[in-house]
Formats: structure tokens, sequence, C-alpha cells
């Protein structure tokens, strides 16, 4: 039996069970999957600690139920297509059988290097075949894989190996996007400076560039493979086993590592890919993100081949060497179902319709969004010259810390309204609530979003410290999840996500606490104080401002604001780069010191109107000198 469902009364029924038997529903999805020991309990759960266990005690191996599990079927099937940066350079087919075969392969020797269960494994790696496979090796020999995106600084991924305290790094010795070539060697080495856990560095031969290889510590990849069997054993893993931790910023301090772990993670993952994109068997599947963050995770590797899938990686980016590039690759794979970000579709929006209309997309069924409000200006766009009127377009609203989809249409099933991500998967219970906690039913109600009851792929903790889990999504509002978003119920019963509520900003589809970027700028010598707001950007969605005090600093306006933004750059990345950096003389404070970032906010997003009263700062003083110093005409 496939858990697809085929008609909205059909959705209904599903979302109705979920509901009123949700230990049954899932239990029933789980059972088509190979389980070395099935559980005791489907569902083990607690939000105070908070402690939630999905399929109790039961042992699996999730590579097995890709593998193992599908290759009668699905041997020679193609598992992974790989389009390369170049588009003159050869792109990869890999069957399900050759992945198999790939991904023994390096278990082999991730585990000849002394690479154990339970051991974390850093992947900063450019998107090739390789990635896929390292993750899927991790899986196999029941390493935990963190990936980190090969865009993010030496000193943010250093954070990240010590934070999880890494074994083994991978890597490449270059990365090509679109016509750069990012040395993320150099960037490995720089931040093992700072570093005392990792064993081994195994570079992957990408781009042929000369890198620095210390000996004793890092090998080529090659070397790694040499004689190891096409053949592993897969190690058995409890249901909770770790699967992996992945870095995500909130509003307070360092990015934390979302935990995720086997069985419900495999579950959701699953159940969620095949119903939201409505996959059929010879489908091809294309997901453009970056493995680097969730989305990649879980609908370019796990969940597309837990489906048996055919799923579409690709290294490059969408306008090199032209602004229909992505619309190429529809066209020369025969893609169907085709899952971007609305940054993305805003950016190629500016190139107009011509690079589309180029290229034959009659192949796609099924367009898809992801990682940030959509506004319906791109979801007209994308919708009536991608999908050409007639595909149906999922907005999928989910976070590193759901695993999954947890609110969206349903491919076809669903009637499609603009920018609404819609109604809720089964299995995912979401209320909306006012500040005081108090659920708001009905229809025509905005407020913040929580969910009340577990689902199979939810964040089990925050590695190496539960208290920050407890306290970042479980303590807002009692006995539920809270998602940082603000949500509204339309008057049909559809939500729209409103964005974040939080001190989280939201560029190009990537989160940045404004914490985190204002950590990185204190750092300048010159700096007092700072403050990081986002403001409405016309392609990124959200742009990152910040004000900074820089008293006593004899240097200029213009060079402060330079070494600010290289600083923040080389801190965390170039995606956390300020777009605007203003240097002021105070930054607006309440009487008991909190910073005012509301006013903050409706300056850099030039907006005054409503400033709000001003009168009760412990320095409103300063506000005029800001609002003189942003340049507003
Ligand atoms: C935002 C990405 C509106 C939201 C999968 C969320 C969205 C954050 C949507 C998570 C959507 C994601 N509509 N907002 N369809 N999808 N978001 O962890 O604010 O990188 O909290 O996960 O992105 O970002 P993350």
């Amino acid at each position: 039996m496939s858990y697809r469902i085929t008609n909205l009364r059909d959705y209904a029924n599903e979302y109705h069970k979920s509901v009123t038997s949700p230990e049954k529903f899932w239990s029933e999805i789980a059972e088509q999957f190979d389980w070395k020991k099935k559980w005791d309990q489907v569902l083990n759960w607690d939000f105070e600690t908070p402690q939630v266990n999905w399929f109790e005690n039961a042992e699996l191996n999730l590579t097995e139920n890709i593998f193992e599990r599908l290759l009668p079927t699905h041997k020679n099937k193609t598992a992974i297509i790989w389009e390369p940066n170049d588009p003159e350079a050869d792109s990869i087919k890999l069957t399900y059988g050759e992945l198999f075969k790939a991904i023994c392969k390096f278990a082999n020797a991730m585990k000849s290097q002394g690479v154990k269960k339970g051991d974390r494994v850093i992947i900063y790696m450019p998107m090739v075949p390789e990635a896929a496979i390292a993750m899927l090796a991790c899986a196999r020999i029941g390493a935990v894989h963190s990936v980190v995106f090969a865009g993010f600084s030496a000193s943010a991924l250093a954070d990240r190996i010590n934070d999880c305290e890494a074994k083994m790094v991978l890597t490449s010795d270059g990365n090509f996007r679109g016509n750069k070539n990012i040395p993320v060697k150099a960037v490995v080495d720089e931040a093992l400076n700072h570093s005392d856990f990792v064993e081994n560095v195994i570079v992957l031969k990408r781009t042929g560039e000369k890198v620095k290889m210390t000996p004793g510590r890092d090998l080529w990849w090659e070397e790694v493979l040499e004689g190891q069997s096409e053949q592993h054993e897969a190690e058995v893993m409890n249901a909770e086993d770790l699967l992996f931790i992945l870095y995500t910023s909130g509003s307070t301090g360092k990015p934390k590592g979302v935990v995720h772990t086997t069985a419900g993670y495999m579950v959701f993952t699953y159940y969620s890919f095949l119903n939201v994109f409505q996959y059929d068997a010879d489908d091809v599947y294309w997901c453009s993100a970056d493995i680097g963050w969730i989305t990649g995770h879980s609908y370019i590797v796990y969940g597309p081949l837990l489906a048996g899938a055919t799923t579409l990686m690709f290294e490059g980016v969408p306008t090199y060497p032209h602004a229909g590039r992505f619309w190429e690759i529809v066209e020369k794979y025969k893609v169907n179902q085709f899952y971007t970000a609305p940054t993305a579709i805003r950016a190629l929006q500016v190139y107009g319709t011509e690079p589309v209309e180029k290229f034959d997309l009659s192949s796609l069924k099924v367009i898809g969004s992801v990682g940030e409000p959509i506004n319906e200006e791109a979801w007209h766009w994308y919708h009536e010259h991608v999908g050409k009127g007639n595909c149906p377009l999922v907005d999928t609203w989910w976070q590193t810390e759901t695993g999954g989809i947890m609110i969206s249409p349903l491919a076809g099933i669903t009637p499609n309204k603009p920018a609404h991500a819609s109604l809720p998967l089964p299995g995912v219970q979401p209320v909306i609530v006012d500040a005081e906690g108090n659920e708001l039913t009905g229809n025509n109600v905005e407020g913040n979003l929580c969910i009340k009851y577990p689902w199979p792929s939810m964040i089990r903790t925050t590695y190496g410290d539960h208290q920050r889990c407890k306290d970042t999504y479980f303590s807002s509002y009692k006995g539920m999840y809270f998602t940082g978003d603000g949500v509204k119920r339309d008057h049909d019963g559809y939500l729209r996500i409103l964005g974040r509520v939080d001190d989280v900003i939201n560029v190009s589809g990537h989160r940045m606490g404004t914490a985190e970027v204002e950590n990185a700028i204190d750092e300048h010598p010159d700096v007092v104080e700072s403050a990081v707001v986002g403001y409405p950007h016309e392609i990124k969605g959200q742009g990152i401002y910040a004000f900074a005090i820089c008293d006593a600093s004899d240097k200029s306006d213009q060079i402060l604001e330079d070494e600010i933004k290289q600083l923040v750059r080389k801190i965390i990345g170039p995606i956390a780069k300020p777009e605007h950096v203003q240097i002021v003389s105070g930054l607006p404070k309440t009487r008991s010191g909190k910073i005012m970032r509301r006013i903050l906010r409706k300056v850099a997003s030039r907006d005054l109107s409503n400033l709000g009263d001003i009168s009760t700062l412990l320095n409103s003083e300063v506000v005029e000198d800001i609002i003189k110093g942003a340049n507003l005409d």
C-alpha cells in the first residue's frame, strides 16, 4: 500500500485519523519499512522535559530502507542525477545499485579511519554526489553527520566543529559556484587552527586546485577508498539514535545544533515528500537547495531516496552562465517537480520572461517554494511563467527544527491560494495563540504559530544543551512547540505565514540571528555597541541593517562601515554581511536599558510613520540623530 493521498476527501479522512489516533496513523505508515526490531510503543512524549520518543526501542538502519528495501525493484533506476556547475562538463547519473556500492565503499573507508557509531563527522563540501554519499555513509555506520554550508567562514565552521567535537571533516580541494572557485580546503585548514577534536580530513578532488595537505591528518578521498569493499553490513541503530545535527541560527547567542533522530525522521520525510509533491514512479524531481540546509537534507537526499525517486542535484547557481540555467536544466532532464526558494524566483524575475520562454518546461507537473514567505508577485510570476498557469504551486512551510514539511498544499489536491501555505499535513496540529498563550480558534485570526502535538521528525534536543532546546521552543507557551513565526488563518481556514516574530532575520531564505551578527560586529575594536535589524529587501526578502556606535574612533564613517561589513563576512560568511551599516551616536533604549528595535526597524525600512511614543525612551534625542544619519530622502 502506498500512503499517497489522492483527493481532498482522502486528505480530510487521513487528517482526521492522524489527529484522533496519531499512533495508529503513524505506525501504519511505519509498517512498510524494514525494521530489525519493532517498537514497543509508537510514541512516548512530554513537552515539559521536553522528551519525545517515536517508535520506542525499535531497531533499524535508515539506509537499509533505501537500499536493501528498494534494490529488488530499483537497482537500475536512476537515484541521483548530477548537473555540474559548468554546463559543458559531463553530468553523472547514479542508479540505486551504483549509489549503494558507493555508499558501502565510503562507509568502509570511514570505518577504516576509525570513525565509529556515534562519532560526529562534519561535511563541508560542494554540491556533488559525494556529499550525499557521505551523508548516507554516515547513516550506514551510525556516525552523526553535520553538514555545514560551504559558504560559512572558518570561524563559523570552527564553532560548529568544536560544538559537536567532530572527529572527521569531509571537504574538497575547491568549490565551483558560478564563475567562482571557492577555496574550501583553506577554510577548513584555518578552522582547524582553532580546534582540537578533528583527527582526519578527507579531501575530494573537485577543482584540481593545489591545496596544502597536512601529513598524518589530511587524506585524499580516492586514497581512503582504495581497496575498500563494496559491501557493508549496516549498523543496527535504535529508533532514537542520532541521525544528524544541523546548526541553525536563533534569536540568541551562537547557532544551535538541532538534533534529528533516525526512525521518526525517516518516516516523516518519506511521507511528506510523497504527498506534497505527488511523486509518480518515473518522475524526475529537482530541489535546488544546498545540501547545507535542512531542505537539502530532507528533500534532496532522505525523503526522495526513501521514496525511490530520481533526485537531481545541481552544483551551480541560477544565473550562471546565463539567467535561464534553471530552465535549461528542467528541459535537459525533463524535470517533473521543481522545488526552489522565493529569493531565487525574485532574482530571476529581474531578467524578465525571455530566459524562461527559451526552454521547454512542458515536463513540469508541480512547482514548489520554501524558506521564506513568498510574496504574491513572485507567486504569480512563478505560477504563470514557470508553471504556465497549470502546475500546482506548493508553498511549503517548515523549519530546520521540524525536519519536514508541516503546512503546505498537497500538489493538485489542495486548491491553490497565492502566498498561503494553506493546510497542515496529516499528523501536524498547528495552533494559533495570542501573546498570553490562549488558543485562537475559528477563522480570521492572527497570532503566533505553535504546534501542540508531536510529529515524527521534530527536533529532539539542541546538541549538548537540552535546556536551550526547552527554553527556546517549549517554554514560551506551556505544552506546545513554539515556531517563532506569526501566522494568520483566513476566512477559509487557510494558513498564511507572516514571518518571524522573534529576532531572526530571513535573508534569501537563510536564517540569521540578530545577536549573532551583533556579536561579530562587536569584535571590531572601535565598536562600542551595535544593533542589527531586518528590513524588506526586493530580492532577498529581508536585508541586514546594522547600527553601530563607534564613539572614540578617528576613522571616517565610510571606513568603519566597510570594515564592519568585511568583519561580519569574515566571522560568519558572505550571507551575513550587512547591506547597510550606519554609524550612530547612540541606540534608542527603554528605561530598563533594552534596545528599542521597533524604532530601528522603522528607520531601516525607510518608513517613519507610526514611530510610536518615543518619549518613554531613556535617550529620545538619539532618534532624531539616527533619522538624520539614515539619509532618508
Ligand atoms: C521561514 C527552512 C513562509 C519561517 C525549511 C521559518 C517560511 C523559517 C516558509 C525556517 C514558507 C520557511 N512560508 N515562511 N513556505 N518556509 N519559512 O530553518 O520563518 O532554514 O521559521 O527551514 O523560514 O527556516 P529554516
